[in-house]
């Protein structure tokens, strides 16, 4: 089935935040941001900017009636700076205006006077310094100090990862409109509506039940809506709290660029010990977070490094520790994948270097290690793996070796132009990792035209969820999916939802969903049991037409809502789903924290120009675990769009940030993401279709995060290929690898 939104997004009728009618007397907002990284505020002139024409208010941190305070999971993060500022871009004042125009023109009026202070942008300076946001976190298996002994290799190195921004295609942004008795509804771009809710209602001293939020979707949110959203949402509801007036903010990109958190930088040292068989013995790594100003997600996102540390790998001895470094960068947040692929990054660094040391390929090193189901991991979760089941269908398919040896003989016949290739094993954990996350409600209605409508906590942002959602609904029900129509997800129909992230809103909602059709369904074949005057276990309901003891009979799905309504019986259901079998003890760092996981194995190949550093990502070709994929258009869409994003994170998306602190990629002149010109020039997917029991919901595994992770492939691929022409390189495990560090890699140390 199509994407229920194909239709209006081809038509660009489908609404997002700055496609919602106005009211009428609708004021506008902007925001005056710290220009310095680090500081403490000494004056704030805001009285030019308050005396313009078509300015309304200004507020500060003053005007706050309930907590200044935002911080999700740690309560260290202002709406608006009180007295110190921590990161470039931190919102001081929030100027409201009757045109967007002279709102972003009173912001340019502010002056600010800040005392600088010391900034500091490097985690491991930041750890120095013991500025960090939580205490370390180690996840342990076995004893590495005893293991180094039985290894006959063992290779040391160090890794970084940059940032990514996420760069939705629609910004940041809130709109909020006063509703009677004093309530407020926020018209919000989040993936977290009751985020939103909740830290409005604290930031306002107001009851939960005060704040309605509503979400129709969202032009991409990436994890960058999970948390970040909730700023634009409380700040447009603090100035309709004081003036009673409906507000909109739509970021601009360079504000939405400068102000957002992003994916985690992340520096990182590994040891790796193998032993003759190359068998991978021991592992140890460090984590150093760059978390920036406040926790944000960060304490979960580093957790996750350390959840995917060993990849689709089995080592039995293992000690990962993480450190989240606050330094004055704004706060860094969920990006999909969550922390994961910077742990994976490092473990396929560690390999890339014992291969290139021992002179074999990755792959073989790889290959041996893969995971089997009954592995532990280093969290005390046993493996049910299809590792090496994707693995192999990949060198069944596309014959490993012989790709690899199409890369050497063109190598050996080509001076100018080189080819790298690398393998990418993927293994990802389906669940939230705080276990008490994993629980969401559907909201399912049947009218007595027999037409249904369907609200849950799932955010829509272009993954596809909608149409996953109603798919469920049409399969229990079996009826036309032109009868089912999705609903905007709002905190006043479904309650205390859990942000759609973690690639999970598809399962927990949709298992919801199913619960609450069901019981409906057992309502209406009750009644037609009744009818029949049989019992309710002989009766189906297969294309609306309801079925006895396999028998068609004269009644069908409008005839049996309209009866079941004639007899009072209840034709609405909310439903509640948590998955069962979850647990996780952080104390112990053990448990059960995943429902399942999801395994692939993707190849990767480039072709470098040699003369002028740049490249071609020429091919991906993956087999990835879908479990049987419920949409397929849809999951191949997110595999496509998630292999591209990651290659861009691992390519050509460089953030930059000065020593000052202050965002130098600020805009889409200066950073650089894929387009089409750069997406590889093939790209296969093929399903690994299991008909295995798990807790997806159809058995179609979650889908939205694990593919980015086959990303990492591109850059092992672009080192492989600078390393076929200048084998002397030594180049540091660094990501990015952009066109200008593969020419200085190439020409590092000279060559004929
Ligand atoms: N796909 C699109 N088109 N847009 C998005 O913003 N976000 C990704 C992924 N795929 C995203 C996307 C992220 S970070 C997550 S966690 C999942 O979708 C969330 O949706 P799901 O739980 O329904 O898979
Ligand atoms: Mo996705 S990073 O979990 O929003």
């Amino acid at each position: 089935m199509k994407n229920i939104d194909s239709y209006t997004h081809v038509r660009g009728e489908s609404v997002y935040l700055d496609d919602i009618p106005v009211v009428n007397g609708t004021l506008y907002a902007a925001v005056f941001d710290s220009p310095v990284a680090h500081g403490k505020i000494i004056s704030l002139d805001i009285n030019e900017a308050a005396g313009m024409p078509g300015v309304v208010r200004i507020f500060t941190a003053s005007d706050i009636p309930g907590e200044n305070q935002i911080g999700g999971i740690v309560p260290d993060e202002e709406l608006l700076a009180d007295s110190h500022v921590h990161f470039c871009g931190m919102p001081i004042a929030l100027v409201i205006a009757e045109s967007e125009e002279v709102a972003r023109a009173a912001v340019k009026k502010i002056k600010a006077v800040i005392e600088p202070l010391p900034v500091i942008t490097d985690p491991r300076e930041a750890k120095e310094k013991g500025e960090l946001i939580i205490p370390p976190r180690t996840f342990q298996i076995g004893n590495t100090t005893a293991a180094w002994k039985d290894c006959d290799h063992i290779f040391e190195g160090r890794t970084e990862t940059n940032g990514q921004e996420h760069l939705y295609i629609e910004t940041q942004g809130a709109y909020a409109v006063p509703q009677e008795h004093g309530a407020i509804r926020i018209y919000s771009s989040t993936q977290g509506p009751t985020a939103v809710q909740r830290t409005a209602a604290r930031v306002l001293g107001v009851a939960m039940n005060q704040i309605e939020v509503d979400t129709t979707r969202l032009g991409g949110g990436f994890g960058g809506k999970e948390d970040q959203a909730t700023t634009w949402g409380v700040l447009c509801a603090l100035a309709t709290f004081h003036l009673k007036k409906p507000v909109k903010y739509s970021l601009h990109r360079m504000e939405d660029m400068r102000m957002t958190g992003k994916r985690h930088p992340y520096s990182s040292d590994f040891k790796i010990g193998l032993n003759k068989g190359l068998k991978i013995i021991a592992y140890e790594a460090t984590f150093y977070q760059n978390a920036g100003a406040a926790a944000d997600l960060s304490p979960a996102v580093m957790e996750r490094t350390l959840f995917h540390c060993t990849n689709s790998y089995f080592v039995p001895h293992v000690k990962a520790t993480a450190y989240s470094c606050r330094t004055h960068l704004p706060p860094n947040t969920a990006f999909r994948g969550f922390g994961g692929p910077q742990g994976m990054f490092v473990i396929e660094a560690a390999i890339a270097k014992a291969a290139e040391q021992l002179h074999v390929p990755a792959s073989v090193i790889q290959q041996k290690n893969l995971l089997t189901t009954g592995d532990e991991f280093p969290y005390g979760q046993k493996a049910d793996s299809e590792a090496t089941e994707c693995w192999n269908r990949t060198d069944e398919l596309f014959d490993i070796q012989q790709l690899q040896q199409e890369v050497a003989s063109f190598n050996a016949s080509n001076k100018l132009y080189k080819k790298g290739i690398a393998l990418m094993p993927i293994c990802f954990g389906i669940s939230f990792t705080k276990t008490l996350m994993n629980q969401a409600r559907s909201l399912v209605h049947v009218y007595t035209d027999g037409s249904v409508g369907i609200s849950t906590g799932a955010v829509e942002m272009g993954q596809g969820v909608n149409t996953k959602m109603l798919q469920v609904a049409a399969k229990i029900f079996s009826v036309d999916p032109a009868r089912i129509k999705v609903n905007t997800t709002n905190t006043y129909r479904i309650t205390n939802t859990s942000p759609t992230a973690a690639s999970a809103a598809a399962d927990l909602n949709g298992k919801a969903t199913e619960i609450a059709c069901a019981t409906i369904l057992q309502r209406l074949k009750q009644v037609a049991a009744d009818e029949l005057k049989t019992s309710a276990d002989v009766i189906e309901i297969k294309n609306e037409t309801v079925y006895a003891n396999g028998k068609k009979t004269a009644w069908d799905w409008n005839k049996l809502v309209m009866s079941t309504y004639v007899k009072r019986i209840n034709l609405s259901e909310l439903a509640h789903y948590t998955p069962p079998g979850i647990h996780y003890d952080a104390t112990k760092e053990k448990g059960h924290p995943f429902s399942y996981h999801v395994y692939g194995t993707a190849i990767t190949t480039v072709t470098v120009d040699c003369l002028r550093g740049i490249y071609e990502v020429d091919s991906v070709k993956a087999v990835h675990d879908f479990g049987s994929s419920m949409n397929t258009m849809i999951d191949m869409g997110q595999c496509e769009g998630g292999i591209v994003q990651g290659i861009g994170w691992m390519t050509m998306e460089e953030l930059v940030y000065d020593k000052e602190g202050k965002l130098r990629s600020n805009a889409l002149s200066t950073y650089k993401v894929p387009d089409i010109y750069s997406v590889p020039k093939e790209i296969i997917v093929h399903p690994l279709a299991t008909e295995k029991d798990n807790l997806a919901i159809f058995r179609s595994k979650a889908v939205g995060e694990p593919p980015l992770m086959y990303g990492i492939g591109a850059y092992f691929a672009l080192r492989n290929a600078v390393k076929a022409f200048n084998p002397a390189a030594d180049i540091p495990y660094d990501a990015p690898m952009t066109p200008e560090k593969v020419l200085m890699s190439l020409y590092q140390t000279p060559v004929l």
